[in-house]
Parts: structure tokens; C-alpha cells; sequence
């Protein structure tokens, strides 16, 4: 039998729990061992919880048992998560995580801890929370030179994008609802700014270049400035509205960013709704290929940590090699990035946005004050620097090119 420890009862962490009991049987047999939930940390008491006499308050019981040999962190955030996590691997313990934070910090240096002592970090869950995507980069992709990482992966922005856009809600309200369906961070301006797909692409592109990708230097913009408004331009061009993460190569270096695109039928994402996350790889031998599921949720992230267990169950204290190094990857400026744009501004400067930027699509939304347009295609740089001349500018979105 193995015995594990769960570190944080909260969203994920109860779901860890009701997997493993849910699925006992199967989990049992895949795992070749009956896997026992035999501690919950946690900073509260659950009277009247079926695991209530499992929970305890101090790591150190979980840590000096030398019964439990993997351990699922599920509290979030770096620390206390981070000292916990090195205390364990360093005692021969396996960590399964969900905490794309932690894994963004120090997932290399994580990962080689739990090399030297002879077990496992693995992080499946942190992101796209249940679909496999960690795994498939780490075994069935290794023999591509990955060329581009596109996705989605925030539920919580999808969900609220979806919402705006299919049933006209306002953005509070449903963020409000993504919260109440657990899919949002304890602070969810990590969701809507984008900085909670921000680290999962971070995470990607380090998989992706073996080098550690710092999120820090990933140009991110979330989608607290997308209006009702963008959406009627949107419908008028038969476009979709949604948050992009992606890591491009090219030009011998590494493009990474995380902003707001329009996006056309023509796109494989532009179907994915919801909770759902996607991610799209292009191989150099393979080609195309997609990752598609719920991306954020109780149980299908807790699903994926479930696989991590086994995971670890099965191999032991074999160590399964995962190339992250904690050598820094720098990013190239994304200055140089060319794309088209789709611009709203006042009426009356037409004729000096096609001054600025030459050619350009007129889109007419219907709304009193002010048009749309969509440039032809010119690098960030450019954009900026002639947008900025343009008095009655109001607001743009990045058009992806298929
Ligand atoms: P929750 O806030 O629901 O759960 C966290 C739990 O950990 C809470 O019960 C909290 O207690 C407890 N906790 C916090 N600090 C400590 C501590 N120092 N010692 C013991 N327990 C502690 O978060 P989620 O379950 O939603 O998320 C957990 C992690 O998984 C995060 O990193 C998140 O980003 C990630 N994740 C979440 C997904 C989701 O859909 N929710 C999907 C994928 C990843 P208390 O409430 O009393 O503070
Ligand atoms: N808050 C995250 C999301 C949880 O909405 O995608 C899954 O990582």
C-alpha cells in the first residue's frame, strides 16, 4: 500500500481526494499498489468530512512519516508551498502539483532536487488543469523540434469571454460565476490580467527549449479592456474574441506573449468555449496537432494530479527525466512581431487613420460615435508608434493570421 498526504483541502485538493475514492479500483490496478489518502494538511478543521480525522496542522507529521512517499501539494501560491515541496523531495518524497506559480518559479530547480534524491516533481495539472499536456511534451512529442505553442489556457478568461460574447453578460457578473464554479484563482486578477496563462506558457516554453523561460519577461496583456462593444465589431467581422498564450521560434530566437486576439473560423481554437482550454502544437515532422479539454475545475484537475500519483507509484524511486534546466532563456522583443490590427476610433479620423496606416478594412458596428478599422499587417513597433498620432484612437485588439 502507499500512503500519500494532501496539502491544502480546498478546490483541487478535496477533488484529489474523491478521485481517488471515486476511482479506487482502477487507480489501484494501474497503480500496481492500493494508494491510501492517509493525511490532509490544511490551515482549517472539516468537522463532519468523511477524511475529517486525516487532517492535521503541522508538515512535519507528514514529513517525518516515513509511511507516506508522495505528497500532493494543492495549497497554491509559493511559500509555504515552496519550502514544503523542497522538504519532501529532499526526504525521498514525490510531489504532485497544481500550482503553476510554484512550477513557474522554480520548476527547474524543483525538478532537480527531486533528481538528486531519487524521485519525482511532476506538475500535469498546472496546465490546462485536466487535459495531458505535460506528459505528452516530456514522451510523445520528444522527437519534434517544436516550432509554435498556441493555446488557451485560462478557464476562467474563456469562460468569461465566452459569456460576453454568446449571451451578452457583463464581466463582473461573470467572473462571478467562474469563481463560484471554482474555476478562478483565490485572487482572480491572475486570471483576468493574464498572468495565470502567462505561467502556464512560461511553463510550455521551457519544456518546449529545455532552458528556463522566465514569466517575468512574457509581454502580457488580460482582458479586463475588452468591452461589450468589441464584441459587436467582432460579430460584425465573424471573428471571436480570445486569450492567447503562445511561444513562437523564429528568426533563431523565442517570441512568447499572452494578450487578446480576434480570431477567425479558420483557427483551430476558435470552437473552444467555456472552461475549456486548448492547446495547438506545430511539430516540425509532425506537423499540427491539438490538446483540447477542461481547463480549469475540481475534478479533471484533480484527475491530473491522480495521474501524477500513479505515476509516481509505479516508478518509485526511479526518477523520470524531465529537460528543464535552470539556465535562463532570454525572449526576443516582441517590437519586431508583425501582425495586423483591428482599431476602434471616434469619428471624424478616418481620413488620418488612413493617412498613418494606409490601406485599411472600415468595420461599421452600428454604434453612434465611432468606427472600427483593420490595418494591414505591420510589426508591433510600427503599430505603436502610429497609433500614437492618431487622436481619436479608442482601443485596439491583435488580429491572429492563421
Ligand atoms: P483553494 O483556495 O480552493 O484551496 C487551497 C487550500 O489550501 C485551502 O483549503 C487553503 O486553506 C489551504 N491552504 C492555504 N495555505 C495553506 C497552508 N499554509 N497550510 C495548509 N493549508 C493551506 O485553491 P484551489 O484548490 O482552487 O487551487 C489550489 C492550487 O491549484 C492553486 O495553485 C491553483 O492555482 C491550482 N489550480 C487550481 C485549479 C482550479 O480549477 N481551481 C485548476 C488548476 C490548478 P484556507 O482556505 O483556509 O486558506
Ligand atoms: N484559474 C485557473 C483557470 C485555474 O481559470 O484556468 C486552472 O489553472
Amino acid at each position: 500500500m502507499i500512503s500519500i498526504a494532501v496539502l491544502g483541502y480546498g478546490t483541487v485538493g478535496s477533488g484529489v481526494v474523491e478521485v481517488i475514492e471515486k476511482n479506487k479500483e482502477v487507480i489501484d490496478k494501474r497503480a500496481g499498489k492500493k494508494i491510501r489518502v492517509k493525511y490532509i494538511l490544511d490551515l482549517r478543521d472539516f468537522p463532519g468530512d468523511p477524511y475529517a480525522d486525516r487532517v492535521v496542522h503541522d508538515i512535519n507529521v507528514i514529513l517525518q512519516d516515513p509511511e507516506v512517499t508522495i505528497i500532493c501539494e494543492t495549497m497554491g501560491g509559493n511559500e509555504p508551498a515552496f519550502t514544503y515541496s523542497m522538504q519532501a523531495l529532499k526526504a525521498g518524497k514525490s510531489v504532485c502539483t497544481s500550482n503553476k506559480e510554484l512550477v513557474a518559479n522554480h520548476g527547474a530547480e524543483l525538478i532537480r532536487t527531486a533528481k538528486e534524491n531519487y524521485c519525482n516533481y511532476l506538475f500535469e495539472a498546472s496546465v490546462g488543469g485536466g487535459i495531458p499536456i505535460i506528459r505528452p511534451l516530456n514522451a510523445a512529442l520528444t522527437a519534434e523540434r517544436i516550432e509554435l505553442i498556441s493555446g488557451i489556457l485560462n478557464g476562467t478568461t474563456n469562460y468569461i469571454l465566452t459569456r460576453m460574447d454568446q449571451e451578452g453578460c457583463d464581466f463582473e457578473t461573470s467572473l462571478k460565476e467562474a469563481q463560484e464554479k471554482g474555476y478562478a484563482e483565490r485572487n482572480p486578477e491572475a486570471d483576468v490580467e493574464g498572468y495565470d496563462a502567462c505561467r502556464k506558457i512560461a511553463i510550455l516554453a521551457s519544456l518546449m527549449t529545455g532552458k528556463t523561460v522566465r514569466y517575468e519577461e512574457i509581454y502580457t496583456e488580460g482582458i479586463t479592456k475588452i468591452t461589450r462593444e468589441d464584441f459587436l465589431y467582432a460579430h460584425k467581422m465573424n471573428l471571436f474574441i480570445k486569450l492567447l498564450a503562445s511561444v513562437r521560434e523564429a528568426d533563431g530566437g523565442y517570441y512568447a506573449m499572452v494578450a487578446p486576439f480576434l480570431i477567425g473560423e479558420n483557427s483551430p481554437l476558435h470552437s473552444v468555449n467555456d472552461v475549456f482550454n486548448a492547446i495547438f502544437i506545430r511539430g516540425n515532422t509532425l506537423g499540427d496537432s491539438m490538446y483540447y479539454g477542461r481547463g480549469a475545475g475540481k475534478l479533471p484537475t484533480a484527475s491530473a494530479v491522480v495521474s501524477d500519483v500513479i505515476d509516481c507509484a509505479k516508478h518509485g524511486r526511479t526518477h523520470i527525466v524531465c529537460l528543464w534546466d535552470e539556465e535562463k532563456l532570454p525572449l526576443c522583443s516582441i517590437d519586431g512581431a508583425y501582425r495586423r490590427f483591428f482599431v476602434r476610433a471616434q469619428k471624424g479620423c478616418e481620413a488620418k487613420a488612413r493617412e498613418l496606416f494606409g490601406e485599411i478594412e472600415l468595420v461599421d458596428a452600428g454604434l453612434e460615435n465611432e468606427f472600427g478599422f483593420v490595418t494591414a499587417a505591420l510589426t508591433e513597433k510600427e503599430f505603436a508608434e502610429k497609433s500614437g498620432q492618431l487622436s481619436g484612437f479608442i482601443s485596439r485588439i491583435r488580429v491572429e493570421e492563421a
